[in-house]
């Protein structure tokens, strides 16, 4: 099915009132499919004046084959619009985990393409692709993943250290206030508690200013009053800095956060919320864990294809 007759498509077209040529950004590439130049010419800046930092078409990914045959991806198309917060929602099994690591070039798609920035990711060699991800992509797990035997400081700047790039010291330096670990960069990971932990590791992801930024489940170890701190900062440098992030959580209050939340389900993308609230994401959850009522708004994307098996 082309991605524009999809129901989703049409319904976010229908529904968003926010870009002034009526077409929400994030479908509006798919909604122009058919205009678009061969991959790997991507048009931006676009005339929405909305630029992509990272997009999926046709995004499979299968894991195992014949019975343990898992398709963790099912065909998805999806755009990431630059200095905007997506939160990706599902439940367990549904294919968050994989969309992220296809599109942070962790995980190599079974077919489909992913284009972040202007490179289709497909035909990078590993040597490249291992570069992109250490220059223009910054990362942000649920385990923080530290090395214990660096400080917070050292810390924030090995990825930059392993590029052999210096960073901006000015840039540094608002990084570490923005994340108020002003008075923590001599104490190793150990010394710090679980938010301060990831607060280093959000001022890790955001110091070499990459194009995006994928968190999963990046609260998912912390405190409710830790959480609403690193979700804090995580907004605040989309709104301030003009940072893009995808974030993987399963957390209405989380996706709160972010301007629009992508609900997904045994491998697809089923809803396309903006400007998520904890109310709405929680009535759009329940909605889509209820069994598939054909004359349901969306319903028809669900049936339309062989089921895939739940982890
Ligand atoms: N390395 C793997 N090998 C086999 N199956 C996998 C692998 N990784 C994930 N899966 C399966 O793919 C599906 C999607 O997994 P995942 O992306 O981790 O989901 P989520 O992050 O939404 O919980 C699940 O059915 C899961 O069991
Ligand atoms: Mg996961």
């Amino acid at each position: 099915m082309p991605p524009q007759d999809s129901p989703r498509a049409r319904r976010a077209a229908a529904d968003d009132p926010g870009v002034s040529d009526g077409v929400p950004e994030a479908t509006s590439a798919a909604l122009h499919a058919d205009e678009q130049p061969p991959l790997g010419e991507v048009p931006v800046p676009r005339d929405d004046n909305s630029e992509i930092a990272a997009y999926t078409r046709d995004l499979t990914k299968v894991y195992g084959s014949g019975d343990a045959e898992v398709v963790a991806l099912d065909h998805v198309d999806v755009d990431f619009v630059k200095a905007r917060f997506t939160a990706v929602m599902g439940p367990s099994g549904s294919g968050k985990s994989t969309l992220m690591h296809c599109v942070a070039g962790l995980d190599a798609p079974t077919s489909g393409e992913v284009v972040i920035g202007d490179t289709n990711i497909a035909t990078l060699k590993d040597s490249r692709l291992t570069e992109l991800r250490r220059d223009r992509i910054g990362f942000v797990f649920q385990s923080f993943n530290l090395i214990p035997t660096l400080t917070a400081l050292e810390n924030i700047e090995l990825p930059m250290a392993i590029a052999g790039r210096k960073p901006d010291p000015e840039w540094l330096d608002h990084v570490i206030d923005i994340v108020g670990l002003r008075s923590r960069l001599k104490h190793k990971p150990s010394q710090l508690s679980g938010g301060q932990q990831q607060r280093v590791a959000c001022a890790r992801a955001l110091v070499g200013k990459p194009d995006i930024i994928f968190a999963d489940e990046p609260t998912g170890n912390l405190d409710s009053a830790a959480s609403a701190e690193i979700l804090g900062f995580l907004a605040s440098s989309v709104t301030d800095l003009g940072q893009t992030i995808v974030m993987v959580t399963h957390d209405p209050t989380a996706a709160a956060y972010a301007n629009r939340a992508l609900f997904l389900a045994d491998g697809r993308i089923v809803a396309d919320m903006d400007d998520p609230d904890r109310d709405k994401v929680l009535a759009r959850m329940v909605e889509l864990s209820s069994p598939v009522d054909a004359s349901a708004p969306g319903a028809s994307t669900q049936a339309a294809g062989p089921s895939t098996v739940q982890g």
